[in-house]
C-alpha cells in the first residue's frame, strides 16, 4: 500500500515522575520494572511532524532543525508502527523540544509521546480515544516515561501482562503547579537508559528499590484522590530520595545532583519550616521540581530564585495530541 503524503502532527507535554522510575525488567524490550506516577506539564514538550514518503530510502530525523544520527530508538519506533499498519515507506520526522534536550527535564517522555502519536496517525492506525494498548507500548519501548505523557494531568503507569497500561488518577481539577529550578546548563553525562543498567548491575540497595516502591505509587495516589497535597509531597520526596540513594549506591557512585541542587533544597526546607506545602524531586539530573499549590507558586519561585539559574512555573498540562500546524 502507497502511504506518500500522510503527514500528522502531534504535540505532547513533558511530565515529571512523582513516583519514581528507574530500572528496567527487560534492557532489550524496555519494559520498566517498577511502576511510576507523575504529572504532565503545560509549556514544555515536544511538537513531531511524521511524513511517510514511498520515494525515501530511509528514514531521517531532525530534532530543532538538526539532523540527528539515526540511533537505534526513532527508526525501531517506526519500525513497529510500520508492522502493524502494513506499509513499507519510510519516513521523514520532524521534531521540535520546548524543553532541553537530555538535561534530566524529560525530554524523552515528551519526544517519544509525541513521535508515537503523530506515527501513528500518519500510518491510519487508530487514534481517536484513550491511547491503544498497541500505542501506549510502542512508546513505551521508544522511552518508559513515554506513555505517561500520552495522557493529561496525574497519571499511574503500571506493568500488565507483557507491557505497560497509563490511566489517569484522579481526573476532578487540582490547582497544584511544578516550579522547575534550574540549576546547571547542558546536557547529563550519563543518560537515564545506560544510568538504570548501573543500578541494576551494581547498587546493593536496587532490589530493595524494587520491593518497596508498589506501596509509594498506592500513597500517592492516595494522596490525590483525597487532594492531599503534604501526604503527595511527602511520598514524592520518599521516592525520590530512595532512587538517589540506589543511584549513589551505584558503582562507581551515579550522583545527577550539582551544588546547586542542595541548594535549592535548602530553600524548599526552608519554605516547609515557613508554613508552605512545597515539595522538591529530581530526575537523572541536577534540576529540582518543585510541587506546589498555584496560589503559592510565586513565594515558592521568590524562595528559590536566589539559590538557583532560573524558574520555570508549569501548570497542569493536557493529554497529547495532534495538531494541525506543522514543523517545517
Ligand atoms: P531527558 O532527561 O531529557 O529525558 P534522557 O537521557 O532520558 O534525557 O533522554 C534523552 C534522549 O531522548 C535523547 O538523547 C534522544 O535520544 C531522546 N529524545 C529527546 N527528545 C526527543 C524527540 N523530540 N524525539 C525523539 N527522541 C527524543
Ligand atoms: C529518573 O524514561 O528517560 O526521569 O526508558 O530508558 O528512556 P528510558 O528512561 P526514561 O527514565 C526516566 C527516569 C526518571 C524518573 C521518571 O521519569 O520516572
Amino acid at each position: 500500500m502507497s502511504h506518500s503524503g500522510a503527514i500528522r502532527t502531534a504535540r505532547a507535554g513533558v511530565n515529571i515522575a512523582l513516583v519514581k522510575y528507574w530500572g528496567k525488567a527487560s534492557a532489550l524490550d524496555n519494559l520498566p520494572a517498577v511502576g511510576s506516577l507523575s504529572l504532565t506539564l503545560d509549556g514544555l514538550g515536544t511538537t513531531t511532524t511524521v511524513e511517510f514518503d514511498d520515494a525515501l530510502s530511509t528514514d531521517a530525523f531532525t530534532l530543532d532543525g538538526v539532523a540527528q544520527p539515526l540511533d537505534t530508538r526513532v527508526p525501531a519506533l517506526l519500525d513497529e508502527v510500520r508492522v502493524l499498519a502494513g506499509i513499507r515507506a519510510r519516513a521523514a520526522v520532524r521534531s521540535i523540544n520546548s524543553v532541553p534536550t537530555a538535561a534530566g527535564l524529560a525530554s524523552s517522555a515528551s519526544g517519544f509521546a509525541a513521535l508515537g502519536l503523530a506515527a501513528f496517525a500518519a500510518a491510519g492506525l487508530e487514534v481517536s480515544g484513550p491511547p491503544s494498548a498497541a500505542l501506549v507500548d510502542c512508546v513505551r519501548r521508544g522511552s518508559g516515561s513515554a506513555p505517561r505523557s500520552l495522557l493529561g494531568g496525574f497519571v499511574r503507569l503500571d506493568r500488565d501482562s507483557g507491557g505497560v497500561r497509563a490511566v489517569s488518577t484522579g481526573s476532578a481539577p487540582w490547582s497544584v503547579c511544578i516550579i522547575v529550578a534550574r540549576v546547571a546548563f547542558g546536557p547529563k553525562d550519563v543518560s537515564s537508559r545506560d544510568g538504570m543498567a548501573h543500578s541494576r548491575d551494581t547498587s546493593p540497595f536496587y532490589a530493595a528499590w524494587v520491593d518497596t516502591h508498589a506501596a509509594d505509587l498506592d500513597a500517592a495516589e492516595a494522596a490525590i484522590a483525597a487532594r492531599d497535597l503534604s501526604a503527595l509531597g511527602e511520598v514524592m520526596e520518599f521516592s525520590t530520595m530512595k532512587m538517589h540513594a540506589c543511584m549513589l549506591a551505584s558503582r562507581p557512585a551515579l550522583r545527577y545532583w550539582a551544588p546547586g541542587t542542595l541548594a535549592a533544597l535548602d530553600a524548599v526546607h526552608a519554605l516547609r519550616r515557613a508554613g508552605v506545602s512545597a515539595w522538591a524531586t529530581m530526575d537523572a539530573g541536577p534540576h529540582v521540581k518543585v510541587l506546589c499549590a498555584t496560589e503559592d507558586a510565586a513565594r515558592v519561585r521568590a524562595a528559590l530564585e536566589p539559590a538557583c539559574l532560573g524558574t520555570l512555573t508549569c501548570g497542569v498540562g493536557a493529554a497529547a495530541q495532534l495538531i494541525e500546524e506543522r514543523v517545517p
